[in-house]
């Protein structure tokens, strides 16, 4: 899909971060926008400044963990525009123990993450794609994964990527072999200068307590202070979104934004599994408190 002028593009998490990103380089480039996030207030300045790029602009609220919120956006956007060209399945959230070992997270703090990260985009898939593809005009599914989402963790989060990952490459096979008008991308950035560290911000009280840093073991919360330091000193969303765009152009399915060391650990795993050997570790990419990001 070469031409983005007067198409639609709906974005989910588009409050901030690589979201907000997203939306204004597609209204840079002409495109209307439907503009989703669970957050209210960073959700209405999101339409104001998008609206005074000169296209038109639909906000609506959305828990991306409800399937009958999503549904509601899918039908609010389809009912203003017709169509939608671009789907951007782009909400998450992450611990602040990112980095700990899965049996250290609870249940709830499995589920929350699994239904934000994963069971968002399936619904986003589902309530939006047989509608694009019964539009019949060219369009693109973006879903946001990490880099999480190609090296390997016990935790939730990088669980929940990888689900993402798998479904979205499922999802590109599935286009072609349909013959259909669609394509796929999976974007799966490294470091970026976002407020994901704060998504506790957006954890329902019912989806379990957000977590008081302060019981992690000290090792873990020396690395979530690394962690957050290294993203702080991150690539900024805006060349994420560049990037975006311009695959979704060149019909790029692997749209990796991702620093150095961390490609060079997607590099060693992709070696592990070819070569058939024992998964290796990774050098660390913090050490003495400082963070190494590039
Ligand atoms: P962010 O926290 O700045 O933005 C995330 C947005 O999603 C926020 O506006 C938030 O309100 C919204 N959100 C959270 N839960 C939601 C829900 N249940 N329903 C609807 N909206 C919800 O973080 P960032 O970094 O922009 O995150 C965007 C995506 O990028 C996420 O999927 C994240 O996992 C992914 N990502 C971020 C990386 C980074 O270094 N910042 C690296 C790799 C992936």
């Amino acid at each position: 899909m070469k031409d983005f002028k007067d198409k639609v593009a709906v974005v989910s998490g588009a409050a901030s971060g690589i979201g907000l990103a997203l939306a204004r380089r597609f209204a840079q480039d002409g495109m209307h926008l439907v503009l989703a996030d669970i957050e209210a207030a960073p959700l209405a300045q999101a339409r104001a400044e998008i609206q005074a790029l000169g296209v038109q602009v639909l906000a609506v609220q959305t828990d991306v963990s409800s399937e009958a919120q999503v549904w509601a956006l899918a039908d609010a956007a389809f009912q203003r525009f017709g169509n939608v060209h671009v789907l951007c399945n782009n909400a998450g959230v992450a611990l602040p123990g990112l980095m700990a070992p899965g049996w250290q997270s609870s249940v709830a703090d499995w589920r929350w993450v699994l239904d934000v990260n994963l069971m968002g985009v399936l619904y986003g898939v589902q309530a939006f794609v047989p509608r694009m593809l019964a539009g019949g005009e060219q369009g693109h599914v973006v879903n946001t994964a990490s880099v999480a989402g190609l090296l390997t963790a016990s935790n939730p989060y990088h669980v929940s990527k990888h689900a993402v990952a798998c479904m979205t490459e499922g999802l590109y096979k599935d286009f072609k072999r349909l013959g259909a008008r669609l394509s796929a991308s999976v974007l799966c950035p490294g470091l970026i200068n976002t407020a994901i560290m704060h998504a506790e911000r957006n954890r329902p009280p019912e989806q379990g307590p957000a977590t008081d840093l302060s019981q992690l073991p000290e090792p873990v919360q020396r690395a979530v202070s690394q962690f957050s330091q290294a993203l702080l000193a991150g690539y900024d969303p805006a060349d994420v979104a560049q990037a975006v765009a311009d695959a979704i152009r060149a019909d790029q399915f692997y749209v990796v934004p991702a620093q150095q060391p961390l490609q060079a650990q997607i590099d060693l795993r992709m070696n592990d599994i070819l070569q058939r050997r024992n998964p290796t570790l990774p050098k660390p990419m913090f050490s003495d408190g400082q963070a190494k990001a590039d």
